[in-house]
């Protein structure tokens, strides 16, 4: 008999993407179908999660779900099961998934994702006949009260079932007021330091994490960041506390979708015997982003616009990589401030730097394809696929050394080199200097294309598909269920 896992996420590829977090949560299901897990994801109905609907079946109805009536909808992700909560005063909106659309904060998130988890809970607490699960697995803030309503309201009668609570990015915690509490229809119990209280408010990820039998980030490295306050970002004493209950499984990527061999996304297809075929896909990405041929690296970034991924410092750097011959290709949204930083930065330098600001997959595949190397200089990151994406594609990583950066790309020091593990560039500290002798490292090197190429194979030969990561999540929900 099949594992059943209800895997609770606010974003799923293909029905609605912002992040990794989505890459992550629609990758699951495939990867642990091999694996004797049955996973069916609960996800909110956004408009287009409810335009993807064909002909679902109602499988349950709440006058009012925390305050709202609501219902559970039959659905596919991919050719997974899907379970879509549909509670159009929650999820109907046009805007972002967590922000209006002059990008602040719905004023009740809150609200919209406890009732996300109290919907879980019931599913999980057996509340749809002929629905069971052997265990939950909580993505992230926006499902972490799945796990509180599990452990002090579950459905009357129901058998506790083992959880996971996986945190794809400590820095969103879901902190709310302390009026909040009584709405959420939690018992006083719950109101404790070791449940959702934290300082003095609602802490969701907190609550999900003191309540899980497990917590997953990521990755290796950056579980054991988040020990120390730098990381941590206010959870670390918690993190600590629950000691060998932490653990890291880094991320794979969907190899059907990003194989450079196959991609329909690309003009020319190549594979690590086949570089030369690279060339076409640079010059289109040349012309695409209106920049100058040039002998130099064609560097490549494609991220959201923020403090966490460096992008401040990016800013500051556009002048010498500009200087030392390289060219810039940029796809991403984000921070005001760092659009305007950037728009001058390219101004300053025509056909050397180029800009797209928005959000565009077939774009994104583009550039792994065309560019030379992709620059992650984050100040933290929990896994990063970008960088994973550019292994694949013989974009070589230039990457800041934390979190799944430091777990996935092997710095082209000479031991490395003289073993022929390499596979991109580290560099310490997110600052003008280390950033500036990373590119400076990477220039260099592309001039030695023997070199170079071999950084771009070992890349394209590591195997970051899911089957590694599958197997380890397949374990661990062995092990807390003790089912074989
Ligand atoms: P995070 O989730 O922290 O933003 P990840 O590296 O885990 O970082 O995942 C980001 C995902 O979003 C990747 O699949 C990346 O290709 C994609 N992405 C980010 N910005 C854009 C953009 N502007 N256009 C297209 N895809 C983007
Ligand atoms: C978060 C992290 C990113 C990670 C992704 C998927 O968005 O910022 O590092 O790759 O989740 O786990």
């Amino acid at each position: 008999m099949a594992l059943a896992v209800l895997s609770i996420a606010s974003e799923a590829v293909p029905l609605i993407k912002t992040g990794g977090l989505a890459d992550v949560a629609g990758a699951l299901p495939a990867a642990l179908a091999p694996h004797g897990v049955a996973m069916t994801t609960l996800l909110p109905g956004y408009p287009a999660v409810m335009a993807a609907l064909k002909r679902p079946r109602v499988l349950h109805s709440w006058d009012s779900l925390l305050g709202q009536p609501a219902r559970l909808l039959t659905g596919k992700l991919g050719d997974n099961p899907l379970i879509v909560l549909d509670a159009p005063a929650y999820f109907d909106r046009q805007g972002g998934l967590y922000s209006d659309p002059q990008g602040r904060d719905w004023g009740d998130n809150w609200r919209r994702f406890a009732a996300l988890g109290r919907a879980a809970a019931d599913l999980a607490g057996g509340l749809v006949k002929g629905r069971r699960f052997d265990l939950v697995h909580a993505h992230d803030w926006q499902a972490a009260m799945a796990l509180a309503y599990l452990r002090f309201a579950p459905v009357k009668g129901s058998v506790p079932v083992p959880s996971v609570m996986t945190i794809h990015n400590m820095a969103f915690q879901g902190y709310y007021p302390r009026e909040t509490f009584r709405e959420l229809g939690l018992p006083r119990s719950a109101w404790s330091i070791t449940g959702v209280e934290y300082h003095g408010g609602v802490g969701m990820l907190k609550a999900g994490m003191e309540a899980a039998s497990m917590i997953t980030t990521v990755s290796p490295t950056y579980a054991e960041e988040i020990r120390s306050a730098e990381f941590g970002m206010g959870l670390e004493g918690l993190v600590t506390s629950r000691g060998d209950r932490v653990r890291g499984i880094v991320n794979g990527i969907d190899s059907a979708e990003w194989n450079p061999a196959s991609d329909p996304h690309i003009a020319s297809h190549f594979t690590a015997r086949s570089l030369t075929r690279r060339a076409a896909n640079k010059r289109a990405l040349e012309a695409e982003f209106g920049l100058e041929p040039g002998d130099g690296p064609l560097f490549i970034v494609v991220s959201r616009l923020t403090w966490q991924k460096g992008m401040d410092v990016l800013v500051e750097v556009l002048d010498h990589l500009a200087g030392i011959g390289g060219r810039l290709a940029l796809l991403g949204s984000g921070d005001a401030g760092i659009v305007a930083g950037l728009q001058e930065g390219a101004g300053r330098h025509p056909g050397k730097i180029g800009l797209r600001i928005g959000y565009d997959e077939a774009l994104s595949h583009r550039m792994q394809a065309g560019g030379d190397a992709i620059l992650v200089p984050s100040r933290f990151e929990p896994c990063g696929l970008t960088q994973l994406y550019g292994l694949a594609y013989g974009c070589v990583p230039v990457v800041a050394r934390t979190g799944g950066l430091a777990d996935t790309v092997i710095d082209a020091n000479l031991a490395a080199r003289s073993a022929g593990v390499a596979t991109g560039i580290q560099f310490n500290g997110v600052n003008y200097h280390a950033l500036a002798a990373a590119i400076t490292r990477a220039n260099a090197l592309y001039y030695q294309p023997d070199a170079w190429q071999a950084l771009q194979r070992n890349g394209m030969k590591s195997d970051f598909s899911w089957t590694n990561s599958g197997s380890a999540y397949a374990a661990l929900y062995r092990e807390l269920t003790g089912k074989a």
